[in-house]
């Protein structure tokens, strides 16, 4: 296979953005994207783009399409464009695809892109809903919230995890993204935020909760060997893994481990041909703070039951043993589901590239990934390490 690096990055800020409609969104994170590549729209081969519910959102399908016109790809140049879906992880999975159409041969250079325009509709909560099992928990009134407050009563039943020890997960990612100036929330917090803010479903209170965000990021990806024609600073594709899962919750054996992260972090640590101990930084799918505690357990980065010491001892903060989603995470950076998997390898090109100013992780070298769809149906994990 051809070896994969990614040249160029760009997003929006996340946020409410009343300002701009999706169209907007993505015109600005593409153009960001090819224009930190050197790259001209001419020279792309193809597109891809993760969007999770536009058509719920605002009512638009056909959203390949409606990107590559947007962003200059159309019209005369006739560039294929693709929309990808998997729920939250539509983002990673359409940056995968990418990967796999350059990695394969078929294409030379690649953009991948997601977007989500949430903040439109007043039922984002059903909206999203849609992405567990409308059957069987949905329609029995099982939310997000919900289903994640579930994993977060078994995890603390099971593992004696405080209430203290998980608030640290969201007053770490405030603190990451006050030094990300494309996040939601740029504010730090305290513990006593956490604690005090509204019951959303129990034990999960409001600022353990990813917020409803718009939002776009895109990326260039093209072979290692062409690379160097546009950067000096090429990151490298050492492995694209994904893995998949029962659609509803109560089908697991094992509510606190997702069997996917533990099955695609395996799959990906053994084509990268890597050490956990190598990784220097990690973004993980942190929609709910119970969310961040099993991803790092499930990639192997920790033992099952110790994520809450090792966040509450700040481990997982800049200048920690494993920073963790550096960006700010879904929690402070936002979540527009759509985005969230491209703003992850963004973060990644903005931490190897040294460019990532006040949440800076010293000598970066390999990131890693790992985005996550409904409870953990689909599971996207890469891995990149800044090329010599
Ligand atoms: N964290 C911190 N503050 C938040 C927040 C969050 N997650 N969500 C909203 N807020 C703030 C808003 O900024 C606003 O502040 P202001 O009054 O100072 O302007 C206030 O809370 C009310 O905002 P609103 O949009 O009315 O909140 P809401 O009650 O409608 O929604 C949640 C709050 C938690 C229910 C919603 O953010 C949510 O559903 N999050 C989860 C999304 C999700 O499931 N994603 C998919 C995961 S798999």
């Amino acid at each position: 296979m051809v070896e994969v690096a990614v040249i160029g990055a760009g997003m929006t800020k996340f946020g409410e953005r009343w300002d701009a409609s999706l169209r907007d969104l993505c015109t600005e994170a593409g153009v960001s994207a090819l224009e930190d590549a050197n790259v001209a729209g001419e020279q792309i081969d193809a597109l891809f783009v993760g969007s999770m519910s536009a058509g719920r959102f605002i009512g638009q399908e056909h959203v390949g399409a409606l990107v590559a016109d947007y962003v200059g790809l159309g019209g005369d140049l006739h560039i294929p464009a693709t929309r990808v879906e998997a729920a939250c992880a539509s983002g990673g999975l359409a940056f995968r695809q990418a990967v796999a159409a350059v990695a394969s041969g078929m294409s030379d250079i690649v953009i991948a892109a997601g977007v989500e325009k949430m903040t439109d509709v007043g039922d984002a909560t059903d909206v999203l809903a849609g992405a567990a099992d409308r059957e069987w928990e949905s329609f029995a009134g099982a939310t997000f919230p919900g289903l994640y407050a579930m994993i977060a009563c078994d995890y603390m039943n099971k593992y004696g995890l405080t209430r203290e020890e998980l608030a640290q997960v969201a007053v770490k990612n405030h603190y990451h993204g006050a030094r990300n100036p494309y996040a939601h929330f740029q504010n730090e917090i305290t513990q006593s935020t956490v604690m005090n803010s509204t019951m959303v479903a129990s034990p999960l209170r409001l600022f353990d909760c990813s917020p409803v965000s718009d939002g776009a990021a895109a990326v260039v990806v093209c072979s290692l060997e062409k690379a160097r024609e546009f950067t000096d600073t090429p990151i490298t594709v050492l492995a694209s893994a994904q893995a998949g899962d029962t659609i509803a919750l109560h089908d697991r054996p094992d509510f606190s481990t997702m069997g996917a992260t533990v099955a695609a972090g395996r799959k990906a640590f053994a084509q990268a041909k890597i050490e956990h101990k190598d990784v220097d930084f990690v973004e993980v799918h942190d929609c709910f703070t119970i969310a961040e505690l099993c991803a790092i357990e499930d990639l192997g980065f920790v033992p099952k039951g110790t994520a809450g010491k090792f966040t509450a001892e700040g481990e997982t903060q800049i200048g920690g043993k494993l920073p963790v989603n550096t960006s700010g995470g879904l929690k402070a950076c936002g979540h527009p589901v759509g985005a969230t998997g491209i703003k992850q390898v963004w973060e990644v090109v903005q931490q190897l590239r040294g460019e990532a100013g006040r949440r800076q992780v010293d000598g970066a070298e390999i990131g890693m990934t790992q985005n996550v769809g409904g409870t953990g149906a689909t599971v996207v994990s890469h891995i990149f390490r800044r090329a010599c």
